[in-house]
């Protein structure tokens, strides 16, 4: 069993702070069961209570614990100003890389807060969420060394949860799994502004639209964000070598120009959950050797880092009434990038949109007011995006009463009867409103 004995220099400020340990016992690079996940997993969280908090998000259809560890200053509750990351790994049972590497990422994010500078900037500014297990039961039943078969990939009632969220551009009536509602619970609990999914069978990073060959309103960031985590992965960015796939250029592609996933969890991130999601296909073999996980690590490392650090791009900020109360439900559109659910603010009347540099044209709309503003944004150095509030100065009537649903699970249907639903919901909304504010 190997331990990391951290340096001099690291020692001293976790003895100063009295409450880490001298040395971390480090994960070995072997897979990890569920019940070896669940006890590493406790064991990080007891090491480092300050900056963990472990909860389970539901349970598998045989019963197993959904585990989602979150790392952050704050990992108890949502701070107004500090961004939603999430990463999930093996949804397909048998895609097991994904898992290990979350593993591994955790252990480094938690050795080296207060050691590298990066990573304590990053964890302070960020709060992030590692469900390294999306699909325990069918790992459970998955082979080591199956690089192809299907076994393992479907839960336990025999459903690819990669194909069983709702999807808005094709209806989808098969029934939701409990670990699908689980997740759909959980992306409309926290406001994830930026994700990634890990699978395997294939080297390549995918981005929306999964579902529709048209292009999304966010596609230049979308194409950046795979195209960045690609980059800092030599192997994927050269294509992959897998011998059953076509090589991609720059390690990247559209999900729908690659095939076409119906109810697939990337699609429903975007549109229905308000966070970003990628795709990521970080090996050939679904299930390889565990004398390959090291490699693995490797390769994904700096990746892994470099991606959670590009939630900080763009432009965040509260949407605020006369007497600077936050007002939830905000839709905060930009000119030419309106998405098919508006965007709408938190409880906390926050926004945080992705934008690559340049200036765009803001329009914050309340019940029927609008503020009209062109923002630039710069590209951002210091792990914290621009921060700017909108101040509504005249009376707008009080919205913070409605439902937060940004656009209602009821309305997935085809994109142009979506939108005339949404329309039609926020109507309906803008009355009770009104209705509420007469009483
Ligand atoms: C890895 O750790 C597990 C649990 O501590 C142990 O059972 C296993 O033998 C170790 N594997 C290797 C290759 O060291
Ligand atoms: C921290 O990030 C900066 C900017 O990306 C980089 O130049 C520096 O090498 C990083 N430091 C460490 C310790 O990784
Ligand atoms: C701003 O959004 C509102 C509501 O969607 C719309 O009625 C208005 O025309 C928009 N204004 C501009 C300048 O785009
Ligand atoms: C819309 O604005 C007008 C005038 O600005 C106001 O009289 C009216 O009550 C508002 N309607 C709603 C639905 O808020
Ligand atoms: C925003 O910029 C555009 C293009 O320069 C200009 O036409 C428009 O008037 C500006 N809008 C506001 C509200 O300043
Ligand atoms: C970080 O950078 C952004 C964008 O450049 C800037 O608006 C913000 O004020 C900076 N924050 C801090 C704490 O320096
Ligand atoms: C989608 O559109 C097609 C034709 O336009 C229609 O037949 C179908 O019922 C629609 N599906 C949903 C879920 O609204
Ligand atoms: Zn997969």
């Amino acid at each position: 069993m190997m331990l990391r004995i951290m340096g001099v220099t690291a020692a001293v400020p976790l003895v100063w702070l009295g409450v880490l340990p001298f040395y971390v016992q480090s994960l070995n690079f072997s897979y990890h069961n569920s019940g070896q996940l669940e006890t590493i997993l406790k064991d990080f969280n007891s090491k480092y209570p300050t900056i963990t908090h472990l909860h389970s998000i539901g349970k598998s259809v045989e019963g197993r614990d959904l585990w989602v560890l979150i790392v952050g200053k704050y990992p108890n509750k949502h701070t107004v100003g500090i961004p939603e990351f999430k990463y999930v790994a093996n949804m397909h049972g048998n895609e097991a890389v994904g898992r290990e590497i979350l593993l591994q990422l955790i252990e480094y994010l938690l050795i080296n807060y207060q050691s590298d500078a990066n990573i304590t900037q990053l964890v302070t500014n960020t709060r992030i969420h590692i469900m390294p297990s999306m699909n325990p039961d069918g790992f459970e039943i998955s082979f080591l060394s199956d690089c192809y078969s299907s076994n393992g990939r479907f839960n336990k009632n025999g459903f690819d949860l990669n194909r069983n969220f709702p999807d808005v551009f094709e209806e989808n009536t098969d029934p939701t799994q409990p670990e699908t509602q689980a997740v759909m619970d959980w992306i409309q609990t926290e406001s994830f502004v930026l994700s990634a999914n890990f699978h395997g069978g294939a080297m390549v990073a995918s981005y929306p639209y999964d579902n529709s060959y048209t292009t999304p309103p966010d596609n230049d960031v979308l194409k950046y964000l795979a195209e960045l985590y690609s980059k800092n992965n030599n192997k994927m960015y050269s294509g992959g070598d897998c011998s059953d796939t076509i090589g991609f250029s720059n390690g990247i592609t559209n999900g729908a120009a690659w095939y076409k996933v119906r109810g697939g969890m990337q699609d429903y991130n975007y549109i229905y959950g308000q966070c970003i999601e990628i795709t990521l296909e970080v090996s050939c073999c679904k299930y390889p050797e565990a004398s390959t996980l090291q490699g693995f690590w490797n390769d994904n490392k700096v990746s892994v880092i470099e991606y959670m650090k590009q939630i900080h791009m763009g432009i965040k900020g509260q949407v605020l009434d006369m007497h600077g109360i936050p007002i939830q439900n905000a839709i905060v559109d930009i000119q030419g990038r309106q998405r098919i659910c508006p965007y709408r603010t938190n409880k906390n009347g926050e926004y945080y949109l992705l934008l690559l540099p340049g200036t765009y044209t803001f329009n914050v709309t309340v019940l029927n007011k609008s503020l009209v503003q062109n923002i630039t944004i710069q590209k951002s150095l210091n792990l914290s995006a621009m921060t700017y509030n909108f101040h509504f100065g005249e009376k707008t009537g009080n919205p913070t009463q409605t439902t937060s649903e940004p656009c209602s699970l009821h309305e997935a249907g085809n994109s142009s009867s979506t939108i005339q639903v949404c329309l039609v919901t926020l109507f309906l909304r803008t009355l009770l409103v009104l209705w509420l504010h007469t009483l």
